[in-house]
C-alpha cells in the first residue's frame, strides 16, 4: 500500500475534545512518515523516523486526534539549544490549534530537558508558520538565501532565547490557555 494512501489529508475534524499531544511511538511512524509527505514537499522515508526513535538527542510528539495521529513535530537538543526538525498538521485539522499544542509541548519539554534556546528555519512565505513561532516567542534571526532547493526559497532562521524564563512560560501558557478557552481541538 502507498504510504501516502495511510492519511486521508483534506478529512475535516469531527472532534469536540482538543487533540492530544503525546511522545511517538514506533507503531506511528507510518502514518507520521504520511503526515510528512501529505504537509511537505520532499520527506524522510520511514526509517528516518525509526532511527530519530533510538537517538536520544531527539525528540517527537504526535497529536492524536479523531482516532488518529493527524499531527507531529520534533526537534533536536544539543545540551542547552533545541534545534527544531518538522511540524506538521494534516489540512482538514489545521487551524483548531493543534500547531501550537505540538509547538509549546515541545518547548516544555525542552526547558524540562535543561535546554535554555531554541531555534529553527522556516520558509520566508509561510506565513502562518511564522505567527505561529512568533507568537510563541520565537524572533526573525536571519536569512539563508536559497536554503530550500526545490524552490530556491529563503529560509528565515527564528531564535526563541531564554525559554525557561518567565516572559517565554507566559507566553506558552496564554496560548493554550486561549485554545482551551475557544474550545478547539
Ligand atoms: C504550520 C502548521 C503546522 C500550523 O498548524 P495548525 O494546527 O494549523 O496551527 P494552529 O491552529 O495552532 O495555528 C494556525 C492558525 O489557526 C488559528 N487558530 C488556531 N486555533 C483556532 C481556532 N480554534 N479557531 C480559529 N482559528 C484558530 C491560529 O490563530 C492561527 O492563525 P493565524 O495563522 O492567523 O495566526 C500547518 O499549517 C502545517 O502543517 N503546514 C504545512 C507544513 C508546514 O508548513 N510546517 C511548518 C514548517 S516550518
Amino acid at each position: 500500500m502507498s504510504i501516502l494512501k495511510l492519511v486521508a489529508p483534506d478529512a475535516a475534524c469531527v472532534s469536540n475534545t482538543p487533540a492530544v499531544i503525546e511522545p511517538m511511538l514506533a507503531s506511528d511512524v507510518p502514518i507520521v512518515a504520511a503526515i510528512e509527505r501529505a504537509c511537505f514537499t520532499s520527506a524522510w522515508e520511514p526509517s528516518a523516523y525509526y532511527n530519530e526513535l533510538g537517538n536520544p538527542a531527539a525528540v517527537y510528539h504526535v497529536a492524536r486526534c479523531c482516532g488518529s495521529v493527524v499531527g507531529f513535530a520534533g526537534m533536536w537538543i544539543a545540551i542547552d539549544e533545541a534545534h527544531f526538525t518538522l511540524v506538521g498538521v494534516l489540512r482538514g485539522h489545521r487551524g483548531r490549534g493543534i500547531g501550537t499544542r505540538l509547538v509549546v509541548g515541545l518547548l516544555d519539554e525542552a526547558v524540562e530537558r535543561g535546554v535554555v534556546r531554541a531555534t529553527l528555519e522556516v520558509r520566508e512565505h509561510n506565513t502562518v508558520a511564522r505567527r505561529l513561532y512568533e507568537r510563541l516567542g520565537f524572533v526573525e534571526a536571519g536569512y539563508r538565501h536559497g536554503y530550500y532547493t526545490d524552490t530556491n526559497e529563503t529560509a528565515v532562521i527564528m531564535w526563541a532565547e531564554d525559554i525557561d524564563g518567565v516572559p517565554s512560560r507566559t507566553l506558552r501558557r496564554d496560548a493554550i490557555r486561549a485554545l482551551d478557552q475557544r474550545g478547539s481541538a
